[in-house]
């Protein structure tokens, strides 16, 4: 039986990928590390281990759920005792010879790995699960985004800081640099020079890796807002081609992956609240704009569990497919 370890696994993608190699029934030796802080905590069977330089002697793949900082240092480790890692942090997405895979996209870029694969940014899987059928169907050209991202993004200190604001309004932010609590931040990284975070240039460079598009323009905004748990989206669209409103609805209500939630009469479209703790990207709030007769705009909004699809289901998807392609070669 393969062995595959956790780095990272007391955060809130590492538990969560647990529960995913639970839930999508493979079949393993497990080892959870963590920091020092860690070691010796019990979760489920198992007793989280320190995560040291000897950490990864007989492991064949490793979960990476640890920031980019630990993620460098213990890298070199995993990639010295041969196992193939699957790493949710940004240290390597952009890296040529690392695959970014969105398994329901582009699950056959796995096949050119060389030791690591991404996991793309959480937002990026939401926007590219509702977009990647009208890509395929119109060309996406120009994309413009604004997202509404849930606390649990920032880990576990971003559930402490909503949850000490509730109780207490004054409470000292820890993850975000302003109170979440009544509030929303727009702000989500470190600006550049031109006033763009490091959040909002993932969507268009992981974007175009992940589509293999490299003409596609993003323009977005990314905002945290005193949600638990689910981000989402508003997207506008600009295609090549022409849309067929109704064409595109038929495909979604079909896309692996997908939920067309599109009732608005009834009140029906993506919520937080309901895509929360389940798998699911929904779409809904389909529309042509008025502004563009020729029908080559669109907007919809979504939203989709990041600790789940936007991390850890993801790379869980990626492991057992990468499994699977070792097992058959
Ligand atoms: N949260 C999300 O929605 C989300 C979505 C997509 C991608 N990601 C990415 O996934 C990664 C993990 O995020 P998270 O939200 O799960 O963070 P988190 O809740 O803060 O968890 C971080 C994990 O890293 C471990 N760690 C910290 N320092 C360490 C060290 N020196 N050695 C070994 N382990 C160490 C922690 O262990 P201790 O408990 O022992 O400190 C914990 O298990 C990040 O790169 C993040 O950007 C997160």
């Amino acid at each position: 039986m393969k062995t595959i370890a956790i780095a990272g696994a007391t955060g809130a993608v590492g538990a969560q990928m647990l529960e995913c190699l639970h839930e999508q029934g493979i079949e393993a030796n497990i080892r959870l590390l963590a920091s020092a802080r860690s070691a010796g905590k019990q979760i489920e069977d198992w007793t989280v281990e320190e995560l040291t330089e000897d950490s990864f002697k007989g492991v064949d793949y490793v979960l990476g759920a640890c920031e980019n900082d630990v993620t460098k240092k213990w890298m070199p480790w995993a990639q010295k005792a041969g196992c193939v890692v699957v790493d949710n942090s940004s240290a390597f997405r952009l890296d040529e010879n690392v695959p970014l895979v969105v398994p329901e996209i582009n699950a056959e870029d796995i096949r050119k790995h060389q030791g690591i694969i991404s996991n793309p940014n959480c937002s990026t899987i939401i926007a590219l699960m509702a977009m990647h059928d009208l890509h395929e169907l119109y060309n996406i050209q120009d994309v413009i985004c604004t997202t509404f991202q849930a606390v649990s993004g920032a880990g576990v200190k971003g559930l402490r800081d909503l949850e000490n604001q509730l109780k207490d309004p004054e409470a000292t932010p820890e993850a975000f640099a302003h109170p979440i609590a009544f509030n929303v931040i727009p702000q989500i990284g470190s600006f550049d020079e031109n006033g763009i975070t490091s959040e909002e240039w993932k969507m268009q460079n992981e974007g175009r890796k992940i589509l293999h598009a490299p003409e596609l323009n993003v323009n977005c905004t990314c905002v945290r807002v005193p949600v638990w748990r689910s981000h989402s989206e508003s997207i506008t669209i600009r295609t090549e081609k022409p849309v067929d409103l109704d064409a595109l609805k038929e495909r979604l209500s079909h896309s692996e992956g997908v939920k067309l939630q599109d009732d608005p009469e009834n009140n029906v479209y993506p919520m937080p609240i309901d895509t929360s703790n389940q798998d699911l990207v929904y779409v809904g709030r389909l529309r042509y704009d008025p502004a563009d007769p020729t029908h080559r705009t669109v907007s919809l909004f979504c939203a989709g569990d990041q600790i789940r699809k936007g991390a850890a289901s993801n790379a869980v998807q990626i492991l057992k497919k990468l499994m699977e392609m070792d097992e058959q070669a």
